[in-house]
């Protein structure tokens, strides 16, 4: 009998799990689980949300060009290599669904971004995990990964969860080894937390096979807008453009992103405060006796005796209201991923910690 059933690869796919944001019997929490800026999107961006009010009765561009052109003028890229989506989430996929399908191969690394494996499935293609070494990507590892059927190679640079990066050296020596129907994506969803670096941008203007992605649901502060956007050659940009929905983004989402791009003075501003505060927290959480790596991101990774030790401390954290992401299913089980919070929540946050470690002794 013929059944109705899903594409094959569509059921493998596990649900992803945002980070939570309420606690069962909780009525005011700290929520530190989804990277989010503590200090929300630039008052800009924010004025020009309530003024896009007017126009929700109009559809909004199919061709976003006033925001691809802010992204341009800012950051110096040539507009019509510019897509913009519904966060990059929605990039990743169409770069799935464009490049890859039945029989193709998708690399990530093994502490990857979940949505990578995720629109690899949704696409039909095979998701190929490469090994890391020290919880950093390993160019290496990944171009011997490589065969006749891989498609796309995705890194997010610097990491989500480990908060490590490669260099742009070994980023543009990858480029050279890797098959020639190969696609390297550089998802730089933290790329402003870093100093000088681009993401990858310079690249991308002298190799064919490098797409760069970025969002603005991190320093920029509009997670709840939904807007991420890449850069790429011209051919991929122009593939990928023909199976985006036209109307994507709307007339809100627009607008806002178009004012949070022009506002870096903003950026820099969060980037200061973000990186001061990350600093000092990984400091004092290695004082505590926790190691954690250096992180070039507005998370942290601190790491725990063992699995079990990781979950009572976040339990105890949950007890008193912090929200931080357990990070099992992206193979750090020993480990919490910990968002940059405010100067004061961080103080909470380790006596918070201090007191667990002391009730474990
Ligand atoms: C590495 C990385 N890439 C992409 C995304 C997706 O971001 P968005 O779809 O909100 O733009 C995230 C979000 O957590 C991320 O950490």
């Amino acid at each position: 009998m013929v059944k109705i059933e899903p594409q094959p690869g569509i059921m493998e796919i596990e649900l992803y799990e945002g980070g939570a944001s309420h606690l069962e019997g909780l009525e005011k929490v700290i929520k530190l689980s989804s990277n989010e800026n503590p200090f929300g999107p630039s008052p800009k961006a924010v004025q020009a949300y309530s003024q896009s009010g007017k126009a929700l009765h109009r559809y909004p561009s199919t061709s976003h060009s006033d925001l691809r052109n802010a992204i341009s003028k800012v950051l110096g890229l040539p507009s019509d290599q510019i897509i913009c989506g519904v966060g990059s989430d929605e990039i990743i996929s169409l770069l799935c669904q464009t490049f890859s399908g039945y029989g193709d191969e998708v690399i990530y690394t093994e502490h990857g971004f979940a949505m990578y494996k995720i629109s690899a499935l949704a696409a039909g293609a095979n998701p190929v995990e490469v090994k890391e070494t020290n919880r950093t990507a390993d160019i290496r590892k990944i171009i011997d990964s490589c065969n006749e059927n891989t498609k796309l190679i995705f890194i997010a640079n610097p990491n989500n969860p480990t908060g490590t990066m490669i260099s742009l050296e070994e980023i543009h020596q990858l480029s050279k080894e890797i098959p020639k129907q190969t696609l390297l994506v550089l998802d730089g969803a933290y790329a402003e937390y870093v100093d000088h670096y681009d993401g990858g941008a310079e690249l991308v203007k002298i190799c064919k096979n490098i797409i760069m992605i970025r969002t603005l649901s991190k320093i920029y502060g509009l997670g709840g807008m939904r807007v991420g956007w890449g850069f790429g050659p011209k051919e991929i940009i122009e593939a990928l453009q023909r199976v985006r929905g036209p109307f994507n983004l709307s007339v809100p989402a627009l607008r806002v992103a178009e004012e949070a791009i022009y506002d870096q003075n903003y950026i820099e501003e969060c980037k200061e405060e973000n990186n001061n505060t990350r600093d000092w927290l990984i400091e004092r959480l290695r004082g505590l006796g926790l190691r954690c790596d250096a992180s070039f991101t507005n998370f942290v990774l601190p790491q725990f005796e063992n699995q079990s030790q990781a979950e009572l401390c976040d339990t105890y954290l949950q007890s008193k209201g912090f929200i931080v992401r357990r990070v099992g299913s992206y193979n750090l089980p020993q480990f919490l991923r910990i968002t940059v919070g405010d100067r004061k929540t961080c103080e909470q946050l380790l006596n918070v910690i201090e007191e667990f470690l002391a009730g474990q002794k």
